[in-house]
Formats: C-alpha cells, sequence, structure tokens
C-alpha cells in the first residue's frame, strides 16, 4: 500500500479540496492482488490508447465485436441529428439473440440465471440457457399473437425481481418492442405516469412477490394504474399477470373479465412456439428507463439496441471482469437502470450466470446475503453504498461466518464514504476481492468512471479515471476547465458521445437538448461533436493522480438510497393534500440511506390540524411515488423563508435539516421566518452547527 501524497489546498470557498478534506482526506490506495490480476480480461494498459481521443470513433468497434452482427454497419457514428448520436448506422441486430441464442451451441446446459426467492425454505432455482431460450421464445409468441405487440410499441412492465422480468425483457426485445420498466417498489399512480407517457397499450405485471417476510399484493396496484392512466387519457388493453407461483393466485383483486389475463394460464397455447428474432437496425431503441430530473416530469430515457448493448457487454467484461464460468450477483433492483445493465443484458451477454435475489438483504437476518454467496459460490457481487451501510450496521460480523470468495465487488449509485469502503473491502470482500467505484447514471447506459480493476489501484471514496473512450471535463460556471489538481469541484461532462449513452428523452427531444447540452454547447447548429459536451449534472473534482471524486447532483435531485428523486415531483405530491398552502422538500442526511427527504409544508388560512396534515403528506407520497419516497419529517411553518421575488429558498431549509450554518438571511422578504423555523426543527437552544456534505450545502442554490 502506498501513501498518496495530499493534494494542493486551493482558493475557492465554496467548493475547494481543502474544504472538502475536512470530511474525506485524502486516503491510502489499495493494489488488485497478483491472484486477480493473473486471471483478468483486462490486463493491457494499451487500452487506453486504443480507446484515446485520437482513435474516437472507431475505437468502439473493439465493443461492438463482442456481439453478433445480421449485418455489419456502414457508419460508426452519425452525427447530421446532433445532439442525437446514431451509433453503428446500417447495422443490423437483435438483443434477445445476443443475450440468448448465441449461447447454445457452447452453453445451453450452464445456468444463465439463479433464482433466489426470499423465502429461505425454497431452494434457489438455475434457469438453464436451453431454458431461457424456450422461456422467451413461448413469451414473445404470447406477446406477439395474443397481445399484438410488434417492433415499435411501448409496453409498460411494473414487475418484481423474479426470472419472469429478464423473461419479458428479452421477449420484447426478440420481437422489437420497447419495453419500459417501472421499479416494482413504486407505486400503481406513478406507474400510470409512466404508462401515458410512453403511450403503453399493455401492462406487465405479477400477482404478488415476497419482501421482508411478506407476501405483496402487487397486482393491486395495476388496478390504480389503469384508473389513473385511463383518467390520462391512456387507455390499457390488457393487462398481462405473471403468477408467482403457477396456479396460485396471490392478489385480493380478481382479474377483470376481457382486460387482465394470467400469463401462466394464456402462455400453455404457446407451447413449444419458437419466434425469430427480429432484425433491427442497431439505432431501433430497445427501452425505456425513467428518471428524476428537476422538473416534476420523469425523463424516459431512451437507449438503443445496438450501442447500448455494445456497451454493456465491453463494460461487463472488462470492468465487471466477467467471464462465462463466474457467478454474478448484482443485488441491485432490476427496475433500475444498473439491473437492466448489468443484470440482465451485460451479464447474459457474456454468457454469465446471473444471480437475481427476490427480497430485501437483511431478510431474515443480516446473514442471508452471504448464505446465498456461500450457497451459489458466487464470485463477483455487485451493490451500493445504502445496503453496504445497512448491512455493517445490522451485521458486522456476518460475513466471516460463511465461507464465500469474491474476487471482486462493485459499489454505485452514490460516493462511498472511505470507512464503508473499508468494511466493505475487509469484512465482504474479506481483503481478497477487489473493488470498482463505477459513476454513471441511466442516461449513460453503463459505467463512465472506474478504475480498471487490474491495471490501476483502488481509492476509497473516488470513481477513478474515466473509462476506456470516455473523456470527461469539468468546467466551472464560466466554462473554464478545471484540470488534475486544480483543487476546485465543477460541473463534470462528457467530451465525446459514446455507444452506451441514451438517445434521446421520449417525446421531448427540446428536453434533452435543453438539459443535458444547452448549457456547455458551443453552437447549436454544429454537427460536430466536438461542440456538444454531455452536462451530468453532477459536482466532480479532479486530484493529480487522475482519479474523480464524484460530490452528488448539483441540480436539485435528491439521492436517496442510491436513486434519484426529483424534489419538484415529491413537492407536487405533497401538494396534492388539499389543505396545504405550499411545500419544500430538502435532502437531509440519514445514516442508512444517505440522504432522505424533509419535507417544509405551510397550510392554507384556516386549516388547523396541523398533525393530520403530516400524516396525510406521508400517505399522498407513498401512494403516488412509493415508499422509496416517504419523507424523515413533515414540518408544518407558519411560512416559508422567500427571496425578495417569491422564490422559496431551500437552501435555508436544508441548512435549518442538517444543522448546517444558515447564513445570511436578511436579504430574504421575511427574515424573521428563518429563526421561528429554527426553533420549530432544532429547538430554542441553540445547536452546534456542523459542517455539511457538499451536495447538502449547495442545495438549492441558484448559481
Ligand atoms: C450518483 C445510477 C458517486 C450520481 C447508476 C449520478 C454516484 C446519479 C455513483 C445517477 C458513484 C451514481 N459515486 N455518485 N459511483 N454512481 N452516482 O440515474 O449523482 O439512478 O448522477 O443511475 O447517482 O443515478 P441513476
Amino acid at each position: 500500500m502506498a501513501k498518496k501524497k495530499t493534494s494542493k489546498s486551493t482558493k475557492s470557498k465554496k467548493l475547494s479540496e481543502a474544504q472538502i478534506a475536512v470530511h474525506w482526506k485524502e486516503e491510502d490506495i489499495v493494489h488488485p492482488s497478483p491472484q486477480f490480476v493473473a486471471q483478468a480480461n483486462m490486463t493491457d494498459p494499451g487500452i487506453y490508447d486504443r480507446f484515446s481521443l485520437d482513435n474516437f470513433p472507431e475505437c468502439f468497434k473493439e465493443y461492438a465485436d463482442l456481439l453478433d452482427w445480421y449485418e455489419y454497419w456502414h457508419t460508426m457514428l452519425d452525427t447530421s441529428d446532433a445532439p442525437c448520436w446514431k451509433w453503428f448506422v446500417g447495422g443490423k441486430i437483435n438483443a434477445s439473440y445476443n443475450c440468448v441464442d448465441r449461447h447454445l451451441p457452447k452453453y445451453k446446459n450452464k445456468a444463465a440465471i439463479h433464482f433466489v426467492p426470499e423465502p429461505e425454505e425454497e431452494p434457489p432455482a438455475a434457469i438453464s440457457y436451453q431454458e431461457l431460450y424456450v422461456r422467451v421464445n413461448e413469451f414473445a409468441a404470447l406477446l406477439r399473437d395474443f397481445a399484438g405487440l410488434k417492433k415499435g410499441d411501448r409496453v409498460t412492465l411494473h414487475m418484481p425481481m423474479t426470472p419472469e422480468l429478464p423473461v419479458t425483457m428479452l421477449a420484447c426485445a426478440r420481437l422489437g418492442v420497447i419495453h419500459s420498466e417501472v421499479f416494482g417498489g413504486f407505486s400503481g399512480q406513478a406507474c400510470a405516469d409512466r404508462i401515458v407517457d410512453s403511450g403503453s397499450n399493455v401492462l406487465i405485471t405479477m400477482d404478488g412477490y415476497y419482501r421482508g417476510g411478506n407476501m405483496i399484493d402487487h397486482k393491486v396496484n395495476a388496478d390504480i394504474a389503469f384508473e389513473h392512466a385511463k383518467k390520462q387519457g391512456q387507455k390499457v388493453d390488457k393487462v398481462l399477470i405473471w403468477q408467482r407461483y403457477t396456479g396460485q393466485y396471490q392478489s385480493e383483486s380478481k382479474p377483470v373479465k376481457g382486460r387482465d389475463y394470467i400469463v401462466n394460464d394464456v402462455l400453455k397455447d404457446y407451447v413449444g412456439q419458437r419466434i425469430d428474432p427480429v432484425k433491427l437496425p442497431a439505432e431501433d431503441p430497445l427501452f425505456l428507463m425513467y428518471t428524476s430530473g428537476t422538473t416534476g416530469k420523469p425523463k424516459g430515457c431512451q437507449h438503443s439496441i445496438g450501442g447500448y448493448l455494445a456497451y454493456v457487454a465491453g463494460t461487463s467484461k472488462y470492468i465487471q471482469d466477467i467471464h462465462p464460468e463466474d457467478v454474478y450477483w448484482c443485488m441491485a433492483d432490476i427496475g433500475w437502470i444498473t439491473g437492466h445493465s448489468y443484470i440482465v443484458y451485460g451479464p447474459l451477454a457474456l454468457a454469465a450466470s446471473s444471480v437475481i435475489y427476490e427480497g430485501v438483504p437483511v431478510y431474515p437476518d443480516p446473514g442471508r446475503p452471504w448464505r446465498i454467496a456461500e450457497r451459489l459460490d458466487v464470485n463477483i457481487f455487485h451493490t451500493a453504498p445504502t445496503t453496504v451501510r445497512m448491512l455493517r450496521k445490522a451485521g458486522p460480523d456476518e460475513p466471516k461466518k460463511y465461507n464465500y470468495h469474491f474476487k471482486h465487488m462493485t459499489t454505485v449509485g452514490e460516493p462511498i464514504e472511505p470507512e464503508v469502503w473499508r468494511w466493505y473491502h475487509k469484512e465482504v470482500g474479506k481483503g481478497e476481492a477487489i473493488i470498482v467505484d463505477t459513476w454513471w447514471q441511466t442516461e449513460t447506459g453503463g459505467f463512465l468512471c472506474s478504475t480498471m480493476p487490474a491495471l490501476q489501484p483502488m481509492k476509497p471514496g473516488s470513481t477513478g479515471p474515466a473509462l476506456p473512450g470516455i473523456h470527461p471535463v469539468i468546467f466551472d460556471e464560466d466554462r473554464n476547465e478545471l484540470g488534475a489538481g486544480a483543487g476546485k469541484a465543477g460541473n463534470i461532462c462528457i467530451r465525446n458521445p459514446w455507444p452506451g449513452a441514451f438517445q434521446t428523452i421520449w417525446g421531448d427531444r427540446e428536453r434533452y437538448v435543453d438539459t443535458y447540452y444547452a448549457k456547455y454547447c458551443k453552437d447549436p447548429k454544429s454537427k460536430d461533436w466536438r461542440d456538444w459536451p454531455y452536462l451530468t449534472g453532477d459536482g466532480a473534482l479532479l486530484a493529480e493522480d487522475g482519479y474523480y471524486r464524484i460530490l452528488g447532483r448539483i441540480d436539485d435531485v435528491i439521492n436517496v438510497a442510491g436513486h434519484r428523486l426529483g424534489t419538484k415531483e415529491l413537492e407536487s405530491s405533497a401538494l396534492t393534500v388539499g389543505d396545504i398552502a405550499e411545500a419544500a422538500v430538502v435532502p437531509v442526511v440519514d445514516e442508512l440511506k444517505g440522504r432522505v427527504p424533509d419535507i417544509y409544508v405551510s397550510l392554507k388560512p384556516g386549516v388547523k390540524d396541523g398533525k393530520a396534515v403530516q400524516a396525510k403528506v406521508v400517505k399522498a407520497i407513498e401512494s403516488e411515488i412509493g415508499k422509496i419516497a416517504r419523507p424523515k419529517n413533515v414540518y408544518v411553518v407558519p411560512d416559508m423563508p422567500k427571496t425578495r421575488s417569491g422564490k422559496i429558498m431551500r437552501r435555508v431549509l436544508a441548512a435549518i435539516s442538517n444543522t448546517l450554518d444558515i447564513g445570511d438571511v436578511m436579504t430574504l422578504a421575511n427574515p424573521d421566518i428563518v429563526e421561528e423555523i429554527r426553533v420549530l426543527v432544532q429547538g430554542k437552544e441553540k445547536v452546534a452547527i456542523k459542517k455539511g456534505p457538499e451536495d447538502i450545502e449547495r442545495f438549492g442554490d441558484e448559481g
């Protein structure tokens, strides 16, 4: 272990390395073991030269060649419709074929999926590539001939973590039907919004699933989704319901005649059917994945077939170090981009065995993940800091009780605290596993920054350098570049397009351009990619050694347990409670989830019962968005702190919620309210002011 020298201290008051060092010092680096390096997929440092900007965009042929193509492309990158980039134009491909059929000659008898049900007495079930092939084909036949779906149609999935979810995704992909999976934990209303936005006529769901020891009635959400979508003018013709246990219907809500169909029954008519994969243009959409942005409405990120699959296959191979003989377990939910890219498409494209665990990590006790790892002999493990914190808190000594050995572990979704990183490394990884800290986004399809596991040492709390072919730049507000060791944080952008990047926001190209490109675009008429740096929306800092440290979102999005929630979205669901005049949402530090929302509400004149309102707000948020968004506190305040132009000062509220320095409030229209709210939240006694994490200190800054 070599000691990394501390970065130079700096001038910038707000975002300096020196200030961050108050929370996070420069960390010691950790090298991968010779055993890991000896077996790694990528040990050639020349990859960075091959993927240099001089070799852009042709370098990405290396990733595309990991796939099977019906027809090779004629144009690597078409920029004529900038900034909607098209990759591998002229190429014909099918994602389902690449994740299933092509593995049959060599691997038909190998597990594609290990399904681990939450009830521990139910043994894991292995689904071979041959079996996956059969299920995908039969369900594709049902989608085509029973549901009438065809290439280009959108279908919304609201499914939990069971093998039927990848089967459904791959069946859609086989036909060129665009799937849009909504995280199973989201409410029926959130599902409805996504049905409406994507224009889906078919909803695919499941009757129930296990979570935390209970069978959750999930089909009831489909009824809510159907009604809400209808109100918004989108009629769902068919609801297809998978059964968690064939022949045993789990829901209180009976199937509606002529609308709801039990998939397990209908499938009987499609036994033995085989559907030729449709030969699709590489740049056709594969799926939509909705994500939160700064304004209320979620954005449907549209991902392509060829570019996306090439990128997730390449990054799964080199960053996840997946070999076909590995047992790979990513504990994310397939309802998020991590699950799409790194449970389903990437690992299956490489013929790996991918583990799908139905339930919560600590059920029935915090030893559960390690028992699963031991039983299946998992050797690659992938999770988020929030889960690592939870496992560390609930069972710090559990990993050592079990005989498993990881060669490789991933952290993703938010910055990981070095202390937590060290526990992950020492206890979960038993000091043997390498860790990659992968920084990326729903929009980016795959990883942007990470160490290349056999080539670079790890640095706890830093994501690492950029991936081959990814060329980041950090800009300040005036478009000055902040280079290595600048000691200042800024807006991290990517200079160049890459194949995994989303193509547009479904149905809203203008918002796509505005949100991700307008800020630093040099010439809106330009067809040259060099004029269109991609704005990630994260703040970051580049150390002298070329490692990036991500500080979090610069817009008003709250990262709860690694998932982005739009503050506006939360506020508007609070406002559905009729008694509320105004609502403001701010992030508050939470030991386990990283950040959780605090909600401040003011009441309409005449409303007296604040307690009742608080309960209504919690209920509104749970039913409109889901339990994941449940606020930590709902504060009923007499008024919001406001600027003279009437804007709510969320920065002030965030400082109060997190006991940070509130700063100067004398320019506000109503400065006295600030102390009143402070007392309400913190009590009469003045409490000691803390130093906040960067994202919270900057929260609500209008810039
Ligand atoms: C944050 C999840 C620090 C970041 C894949 C990003 C991270 C947002 C990391 C995307 C990481 C993700 N270190 N921050 N390794 N990974 N983030 O779209 O703020 O759900 O913009 O995609 O999570 O969240 P999303």
